[in-house]
């Protein structure tokens, strides 16, 4: 019989919350920054991997900006995509739905087909290299106003064959879903997925919010949904996505431990939980790692892999074929490890 950690490295699965400029590695992000001349807080990878020390979201993001701050050129953004998407499927993703950020970079005067262009010619080539499928999700930086993501909407729309959703990131405190509700209306209204950060460090309410007054399809984050047992009960029965995120959100001490984490009972109360890596060189592994990690610290078991994975592609925006077909393998698989 596989260990635990063999069944959870081989399992297919789905990411679904994953900021691409959390997935610059500190090597690659002195050597583009060197080559672009940007300076940078840190003299080099290591000294950077030692200041990724994090009292709340707002000390991550303010170090996650300024290293974005290396990203120029279109190459820059390909680069940063094709190195994720080499990881991503060596970790068996054969979906993943990725964030970006536009704001922080058309805020520094790169143009947003810079991004889009680098990214998507990543997407492509990663698809006949790497057999993964793809969606790309703009967030919109919440802490900015709701006038500047209309803005960036307006882009979005120019690039609609290439941009399947919009997202709600950046700082919670202070920054309400309902700020962003003609905006949500707008996205959905041209046909957009849409999806939120709720519940990271907001309470219950913040999720509450998202669905009534966004009415995303997901929630990104949504671990303090536990906090209010009649929004669970909802949860459960409309079988809303929570893309959760283990290694953040110890990172970020939304929970002091792996093992205070309420992932499992999450699972346990029937919700229909994702495990995802958020921004993974900065937290400390890639969608492997959270499984592993989560899986050591609260004992998960086999079946409880299995319905996270299945979860993975049953939230994904995926059709419905290739949701079976994706659920298919994972029956497959399952049956291949024996009990
Ligand atoms: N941007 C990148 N990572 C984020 C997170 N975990 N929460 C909110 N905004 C983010
Ligand atoms: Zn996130």
């Amino acid at each position: 019989m596989n260990s635990i950690d063999d069944f959870i490295t081989g399992i297919p699965k789905a990411e679904l919350h994953l900021h691409i400029e959390g997935t610059l590695e500190p090597e690659l992000m002195v050597a583009i920054g060197r080559r672009n001349g940007v300076a940078l807080p840190f003299p080099d990878a290591e000294a950077a991997r030692k200041a990724y020390r994090f009292s709340d979201l707002q000390s991550f993001l303010d170090i996650y900006y300024r290293a974005t701050a290396v990203l120029i050129t279109e190459e820059d953004f390909y680069e940063l995509t094709m190195a994720y998407l080499k990881k991503a499927a060596s970790e068996q993703v054969r979906h993943a739905e990725i964030f970006f950020d536009p704001q922080s970079h058309t805020a520094r005067g790169v143009a947003f087909e810079t991004v889009v262009r680098g990214i998507e010619r990543a997407l492509v080539e990663g698809q006949r290299s790497f057999d993964i499928t793809t969606r790309l999700i703009m967030c919109i930086l919440r802490h900015l106003s709701e006038e500047e993501g209309l803005a960036m909407l307006e882009h979005a729309l120019r690039w609609k064959r290439w941009i399947a959703g919009i997202g709600l990131d950046s700082s919670e405190r202070g920054n309400p879903p309902g700020k962003f509700k003609r905006l949500f209306e707008r996205a959905q209204a041209e046909g957009f997925l849409t999806v939120a950060h709720a519940g990271e460090e907001g309470g219950a309410n913040s999720i509450r919010e998202a669905l009534d007054l966004l009415h995303v399809s997901r929630i990104d984050h949504g671990v303090h949904c536990m906090e209010d047992e009649a929004l669970v009960e909802d949860l459960v029965q409309r079988q809303v996505p929570l893309t959760v995120c283990p290694l953040s959100n110890v990172r970020l001490r939304v929970f002091s431990s792996m093992r205070e984490h309420n992932l499992k009972a999450m699972l346990q109360r029937g919700l229909c939980v994702t495990i995802n890596s958020d921004d993974p060189a900065y937290f400390g592994g890639y969608i492997n790692e959270n499984y592993l990690e989560a899986a050591h610290a609260l004992q998960l078991e086999r079946k409880d892999i299995v319905r996270l994975a299945q979860n993975s592609f049953a939230a994904s925006s995926l059709s419905a074929i290739h949701k079976e077909l994706y659920l298919k393998e994972i029956e497959r698989y399952v049956a291949e490890q024996g009990s």
